[in-house]
């Protein structure tokens, strides 16, 4: 029981601008990269689009890196260096696109080449060349070239500190200024000394400590939140009970205290046996408080005689979008909301969108399915910047417990999903008892953090089987059991032996309506972990 505490102090914080290093995106696919690798070597990043007018406000900007980009500056409409970079006087460093633009930027020349050089490449390096890189950095020769512009002049201001073994100019500096340029990407792996660069860059060249980045995180999160909702906002949290929306949702009403952040959750009647009060409870324990709407007759009544699972999923999608409307408009709130949140994080970004940031709209967004321009709500995603792992630890530090950040990952359609073809208040039912029997054991025999991910489908198949005396004709369940790291692909997981002919034993004793249980042994792909 933390909470009260936790969120009181949040919300006197002092408002600091934190360091951060800046990174302009101009559309590289490995831009994501660039800020792992940062944050995990301890360093806070943000990243930007190249239109934005004004380097943002709410960071201290240390040292800014240009991304790499699938343009040439030759391009018409390519995207140009912004023009507050260079008189913003900070270190800077380009990579691949972005040194074209500051060698463009200083008078050099590139010339387009037809060949496109994509893969690994061997440097001859010669750092002591590299202004503003300790001397004494070494650097493995390999580094993972994606280009095809060729530098033909450089400036008269910079020098070369690393070619390629074929004469390719591919590290530059400039004589006098902190500015490094790489026509490589250091933010791959197969860029063997890339890490080493970048961590030379952070503390030697931006002369930045690691140490802080994640103790002073969740207040610059908070900053960032107050700054975007403003003194009189009020958001409207989108809540999963799963770990990203949690997070934020504790995140929030730290930052502009409790009365200001209305947590909602739709209740669909197709989550697992248990979760709405656990949920419930959870966030009581949190003192953050939720709202849950009890939406289950909304739903099964649009469920009603549809098999199709796409159509299922739209339905299902529809109905949050109802409930939410209904709740943000309902005349129960003196308050009008200003803001909804969800969390987003930095991977849905990337899929959905690319990570530059603009002005937010309301976007579809598959945690609550797509909400509706009419709803006149601006988005608040506090962890838009992270990744899984850092939310994670982020709800480890701000005391959410850890048998909530730990769950597994379960879908917003819910049981919904798991109940294959048409489904009915009866058989949600008879998979939550089944389900529940499923990861109790799990956690029983301390299997339940191995594994990404469990639980229970029901199938729309009748076989015969024989109990005591007696002849049946009941539904099929299916366990499903999975390892993985991002969920993109995944292994089914070898359980103990034993293990799954007892589940399915008290599965079959236990649930009326199942008389027979399969193992699902197929990876992904070719198939996904959910069945719908
Ligand atoms: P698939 O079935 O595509 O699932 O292999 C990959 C991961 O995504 C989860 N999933 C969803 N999560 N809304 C969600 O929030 C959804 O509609 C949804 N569909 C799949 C799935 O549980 C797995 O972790």
């Amino acid at each position: 029981m933390i909470p009260a505490l936790v969120l009181s102090r949040g919300v006197h914080m002092t408002q600091h601008r934190p360091d951060s290093i800046l990174i302009i995106d101009f559309g590289s696919q490995y831009t994501h990269l660039i800020t792992k690798q940062l944050r995990k070597l301890g360093f806070f990043t943000t990243t930007i689009a190249p239109h934005q007018p004004l380097p943002p406000q709410d960071i201290e900007v240390r040292g800014i890196i240009l991304s790499g980009g699938p343009n040439s500056v030759h391009t018409e409409d390519a995207p140009s260096l912004p023009s507050w970079v260079i008189p913003l006087n900070k270190p800077i460093l380009g990579i691949c696109y972005g040194m074209q633009l500051l060698v463009n930027h200083f008078g050099g020349q590139f010339s387009s080449g037809d060949k496109r050089e994509f893969g690994p490449s061997s440097m001859r390096w010669d750092v002591s060349e590299a202004q503003h890189l300790p001397a004494e950095l070494e650097l493995a020769s390999q580094v993972w070239m994606s280009h095809c512009d060729h530098l033909d002049q450089l400036p008269t201001s910079f020098t070369t500190w690393g070619t390629t073994t074929n004469g390719v100019i591919a590290a530059i500096s400039h004589t006098t200024q902190p500015i490094l340029g790489v026509q490589f990407h250091p933010e791959v792996e197969h860029s063997l000394s890339g890490k080493a660069l970048l961590e030379a860059f952070a503390t030697h060249t931006c002369k930045l400590s690691s140490a802080t980045y994640f103790d002073s995180l969740a207040e610059q999160i908070g900053t960032k939140i107050r700054n975007q909702v403003g003194p009189q906002g009020h958001v409207l949290m989108a809540v999963s009970g799963g770990v990203d929306s949690t997070v934020s949702a504790v995140l929030l009403a730290r930052a502009l205290g409790r009365e200001r952040v209305s947590c909602v959750m739709v209740d669909h009647g197709m989550m697992r046996a248990g979760e709405v009060t656990e949920v419930k409870n959870y966030f009581t324990e949190l003192g953050v408080g939720l709202e849950v709407l009890d939406r289950h007759n909304l739903f099964f009544e649009q469920l009603a005689g549809v098999s199709d699972p796409e159509q299922k999923r739209k339905i299902i999608g529809q109905g949050f979008i109802t409930c939410f409307e209904e709740w943000a408009t309902g005349i129960q709130h003196s308050n009008p909301y200003t803001h909804l949140g969800q969390g987003t994080l930095y991977s849905d970004v990337i899929e959905s969108a690319g990570a530059g940031h603009g002005a937010h709209t309301i976007k579809s967004h598959h945690n609550v399915g797509g909400l509706p321009e009419k709803l006149q709500l601006q988005l608040v995603e506090p962890l838009r910047q992270l990744f899984k792992d850092e939310v994670r630890q982020l709800g480890h530090q701000l005391k959410v417990p850890r048998k909530l950040l730990d769950r597994h990952p379960f879908p917003g359609p819910g049981l919904g999903i798991r109940v294959v073809g048409e489904v009915s208040p009866s058989k949600v039912a008879m998979l939550q008892q089944a389900d529940k029997i499923f990861i109790d054991s799990l956690k029983r025999e301390d299997l339940y953090h191995t594994v990404w991910q469990a639980g229970a489908i029901l199938l729309p198949v009748q076989s015969v089987g024989v109990m005591g005396d007696q002849r049946t004709y009941e539904w099929t369940c299916v366990l499903r059991a999975v390892s993985a790291t991002d969920a993109m692909t995944a292994s089914v997981v070898e359980f103990p032996a034993g293990f799954l002919t007892q589940v399915a034993s008290k599965i079959v004793n236990s649930v009326a309506g199942i008389n027979r249980v399969l193992y699902d042994i197929t990876s992904k792909p070719p198939a996904t972990i959910e069945w719908e």
